[in-house]
């Protein structure tokens, strides 16, 4: 009975609608409420991180005052709880005014006065995940309205208290409505963690068609469990979600929870690094009044952003997972480069690991890489010559691979005779 229906409607939505705008050419790159401040409406008792317009204010502040902006995040973007309890006389959604007096439209205007864009929350369902009013099929339409009267730039339309029929109704439906607004809009859509995350169930080039991004897993949480967790199930998963990824469509891991309570100074390097290889968004969910400088210099790597945002927007994959508990991550990028990440899932110690870059694929000749995250530069790597890096438990060594260039050819030959005197012709050691 279902079949029936389903394949009809598939087919008319593949062919009406399409998102070709020149949004999201790259990953977005901002800051969400959720991980951090999760529904805490608290403002009585928790005035200074309860969900109110002088969070996102501050969040504003402190993205366009302290260097975020200029590296590329730009997103603000609100999560559930921000709403009434009640639509409007119009039927419209209405922020809680006690925590929103101004309106979202004066809090979009402060947030674009700063450079920044806005993003907002709703979710496909009767009800928010924590019960807020929900967009059913019949409201999408004044929603979008809504949103982009204003000045939305972003939507995350979540998928709580519906179900799949109406998931594969309503989420082309607000796709079409968005773009009727004729206001550019970002849209990330939640639906397939509603349904399992994979084909058959997800039909992943109809969604690069109709979302900018969408979320394929569940949420994260503030632990390297839960990252470890989400990198797993994406990385054993990678035949289906890798190929659905490119420009203006991208799979979304969830948050970077980096300068909260649950990851060492290494696992933030691992959840940044990773997070680069995914071409995942790069939205963090913390505190940015109250971060430390570990934190700070780990999301303002600009290697690793580059990596991120690079042009072609191929997601990396997994490589190789060891028997010793090593496990090799690799994304091509443009100009011949790519990333190499070597992520340790060890408790016990740093670990020596010795490999080449042939035995990771690359071709002959001689490379050249930076470490990411310790700035070094390591020059006239041999694809066949073994070298051995040290990689903390739970930490990653990254580096951004390059072929030699022919016209730093003189400046390396010179720095490789001073740096490498002794490292043996087939096993250059890059500690
Ligand atoms: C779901 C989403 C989260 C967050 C909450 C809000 O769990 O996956 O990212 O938006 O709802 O209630």
């Amino acid at each position: 009975q279902i079949k029936t229906v389903i394949i009809p409607l598939l087919a008319l939505i593949s062919v009406t609608v399409a998102l070709d705008d020149g949004l999201l050419k790259t990953p977005p790159m901002g800051w969400m409420a959720w991980e951090r401040f999760r529904c805490d409406i608290d403002c009585k008792d928790d005035r200074e991180n309860c969900i109110s317009e002088d969070l996102f204010k501050d969040t504003a502040d402190r993205l366009a005052e302290d260097g975020w902006k200029e590296l590329g995040y730009e997103y603000v973007i609100i999560d559930d709880c921000w709403m009434s309890l009640l639509r409007d006389e119009h039927g419209r959604l209405q922020p809680e005014p006690s925590r929103f007096p101004g309106g979202i439209a004066k809090l979009a205007r402060y947030i674009h006065d700063r450079g920044l864009k806005l993003g907002i929350y709703a979710d496909m369902g009767t009800h928010t995940c924590m019960g807020f009013p929900g967009t059913t099929l019949d409201k999408i339409e004044i929603d979008a309205q809504t949103f982009a009267s204003w000045g939305v730039d972003y939507l995350k339309f979540d998928g709580c208290y519906s179900n799949p029929i109406e998931q594969m109704l309503g989420y082309p439906l607000m796709s079409k409505a968005l773009n009727a607004t004729g206001r550019p809009m970002v849209y990330s859509c939640s639906w397939p963690v509603y349904v399992g995350g994979l084909p058959p169930n997800v039909n992943y080039s109809l969604l690069g068609d109709i979302c900018h991004l969408w979320r394929n897993y569940y949420d994260i949480q503030d632990s390297w469990d839960s990252v470890q967790g989400i990198v797993e199930w994406f990385s054993n998963n990678q035949d289906d979600l890798q190929p659905a990824a490119g420009p203006g469509r991208w799979n979304d891991p969830d948050m970077l929870i980096i300068g909260n309570f649950g990851l060492s100074v290494d696992q933030a390097r691992s959840q940044m690094a990773l997070w680069a290889i995914m071409a995942a968004p790069l939205i963090m969910s913390n505190d940015l009044r109250n971060l430390d400088n570990s934190a700070r210099a780990i999301l303002q790597n600009k290697v690793a952003i580059a990596i991120n945002q690079d042009p072609m927007g191929i997601q990396g994959r997994r490589l190789l997972q060891e028997k010793n508990r090593i496990e090799v991550y690799w994304r091509p990028l443009s100009n011949s480069a790519s990333a190499l990440v070597f992520l340790s899932r060890r408790t016990d110690m740093p670990y020596l690991y010795h490999t080449s870059l042939a035995k990771l694929k690359y071709q002959a000749g001689t490379y050249e890489a930076n470490d990411v995250f310790t700035g070094s530069a390591v020059r006239g790597l041999n694809a066949t010559s073994e070298f051995t890096i040290s990689i903390n438990p739970s930490g990653v060594v990254m580096w951004y691979v390059y072929p030699e260039q022919q016209s730093k050819l003189t400046e390396s030959l010179h720095h490789r005779h001073k740096t490498f005197h002794k490292a043996k012709p087939e096993h250059s050691t890059v500690l």
